[in-house]
């Protein structure tokens, strides 16, 4: 693994977002996998800033979402699509059509999986996939104990995963307990990875994904099986 340290999340986030643009100015037709929740919000905000000064464009790029909650609508104000359109496509150039986010309002669930993963292999699979990490090690929303074959599915939230995702909501009864998301293997599949690791409580999680066993109850730590990962990370987080 490649570790890039930086000061602090505004250095993270210009620095990721340098990362992004030379992969898209290398293959305009990139197929981005992208994160939601606190991390990379400042990643999309210096893309955005990017495409209206240098006119970065991202016409032809195709973008997967990690995930999804199940049983709020597309245009509730914490759903990823809204997050996603909110934070970055409604101000860069992308056709709202390239952007996919697994659908979690499907009629029938486990086929919207099958039916996610496919259009996922009929891109001909992602070449750069951001991630963020949880405190307890999920990628995506693979909580622990996610087996590391595991395709686009179903998950049950873990009870600190409702709790820290808790602070967007008004309430804690509110937020989603159920998600789908892209499985362990399937973010394995890509061919780079890109980790965005910022803040206090991400420290024992980093210390854990650098100095502990490999193991389907620290999901992150499958990443140390992959030969093309990158991981930025805030001096709040060493
Ligand atoms: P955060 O979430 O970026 O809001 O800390 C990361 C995650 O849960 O994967």
């Amino acid at each position: 693994m490649n570790i890039i340290k930086v000061k602090d999340y505004t250095e993270m986030s210009q620095k990721a977002a340098a990362y992004i643009i030379d992969k898209v100015r290398v293959k305009p037709n990139l197929k981005l996998g992208l994160a939601t929740g606190g991390t990379p919000i400042g990643t999309y905000q210096n893309l955005i800033k990017d495409h209206q000064e240098h006119g970065t464009s991202y016409q032809q790029v195709v973008t997967f979402n990690l995930d999804e909650y199940i049983g709020i609508s597309s245009d509730h104000e914490n759903s990823y699509r809204f997050y996603m359109n909110d934070h970055l496509f409604n101000h860069i150039d992308i056709p709202i059509g390239q952007t996919f986010i697994p659908n979690g309002n499907a009629d029938n669930i486990e086929a919207e999986c099958v039916r996610y993963e496919q259009l996922i292999q009929h891109y001909g699979g992602i070449d750069l996939q951001i991630l963020g990490i949880g405190s307890n090690g999920h990628i995506g929303f693979n909580e622990p104990g996610t087996s590391f074959h595991s395709k686009t599915h179903v998950i049950d939230l873990a009870p600190s995963t409702i709790k820290a995702n808790a602070r967007f909501f008004s309430s804690l009864a509110e937020v989603p307990t159920k998600a789908i998301t892209m499985g362990i293997s399937t973010i394995m599949n890509s061919k780079e990875i890109l980790l965005l690791v910022s803040g206090e409580n991400k420290k024992e999680a980093m210390k854990k994904l650098s100095t502990g066993e490999i193991s389907e109850s620290f999901p992150a730590s499958v990443l140390r099986n992959h030969s093309n990962v990158t991981i930025m990370v805030d001096q709040a987080a060493l």
